[in-house]
């Protein structure tokens, strides 16, 4: 498998990054996951915007940026992934420098940037049977919009779930769910659908961002709005939102199953318009 680190495609064995990395020491860094439909790189205009925001925030710059979207099509390209269904994986770090300090690096200091791309691995099985959720608190620090990989929260409580048998874990912040370990989360009451407002709570995804696309054209009302995590066992349907997944059905919480405890027709309707639009795009 051929990979990029700054500047230069090699074989995965062969490339290193430095013990003072940044993003090793710190989590002082970055990342950004694209799906890629048989060479369709699915939003990703929208996927490298947030990245752009981030880098912005975190007051990172990438002499590449612009070039990225080239680099990721060549990985695939020579990885003979290009006809495949793929993600494809960027991270930037602040760089490594020797000694480690806390402020930032001198300012000449390049970020170190990894990308990378992999055969599209989700299980899709659970497309059609839905999957299981916990709910934990949500111990996670406020800046949860910025897409870091500072990803120890969403590791404990996504390993919680697993040794419970779930998928996802929810994440419970003051009464109310926020988002999960690696997804959005929306609920579906009365034929209409509910997720968490945009802000430092969750992260912006750009799936969610094409579920409230979709749900226009489909005229499904969508609302933005605080869900208190006691009432989600009372929703008739709720699902996930995620890169890999698409629209993932949520059939149980904790111990309770959620309607007929089967994927909810609205989410099915989701998960079609998902797909069609999906094509619409590789035709064009
Ligand atoms: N996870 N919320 C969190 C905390 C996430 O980590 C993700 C994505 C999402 C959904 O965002 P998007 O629709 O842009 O994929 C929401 C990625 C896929 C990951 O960590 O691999």
């Amino acid at each position: 498998m051929l990979i990029y680190l700054n500047g230069k495609f090699l074989p995965r064995e062969q490339a290193l990054i430095p013990v003072s990395d940044r993003g090793f020491l710190f989590g002082d860094s970055l990342y950004e996951v694209i799906r890629s439909y048989r060479g369709l790189l699915f939003e990703a205009e929208a996927h490298l915007q947030r990245l752009q925001n981030g880098l912005h925030a975190l007051r990172l710059h990438v002499a590449e940026f612009e070039q990225l979207l080239e680099i990721a099509r060549r990985l695939l390209t020579e990885n003979n992934l290009a006809q495949a269904e793929a993600t494809i994986y960027f991270q930037i770090t602040r760089g490594a420098v020797f000694p480690r300090t806390h402020h930032f690096p001198p300012a000449d200091t390049p970020p170190t940037v990894y990308i990378a791309v992999n055969k599209y691995a989700f299980n899709t099985d659970y497309l059609k049977t839905g999957v299981a959720v916990i709910t934990v608190p949500d111990v996670r620090w406020s800046r949860c919009d910025l897409k870091t990989t500072n990803l120890l929260a969403n590791i404990l409580a996504n390993q919680q779930a697993h040794e419970l048998g779930a998928y996802e874990a929810l994440f419970v912040r003051e009464g109310v769910i926020t988002e999960a370990s690696h997804s959005n989360f929306f609920v579906v009451q009365d034929g209409k659908v509910f997720t968490h407002p945009l802000g430092n709570a969750i992260l912006p995804g750009i799936t969610r961002q094409v579920v409230f696309k979709l749900c226009e054209q489909l005229h499904i009302k969508i609302e933005e709005t605080p869900l208190p995590a006691a009432q989600i066992a009372e929703a008739s349907e709720a699902f996930l939102s995620l890169t890999s997944a698409e629209v993932l059905p949520v059939i149980q919480v904790n111990d309770k199953k959620l309607g007929e405890g089967k994927p909810g027709e609205l989410t099915q309707l989701l998960q079609r318009a998902f797909g069609e639009y999906v094509e619409s795009l590789r035709r064009r």
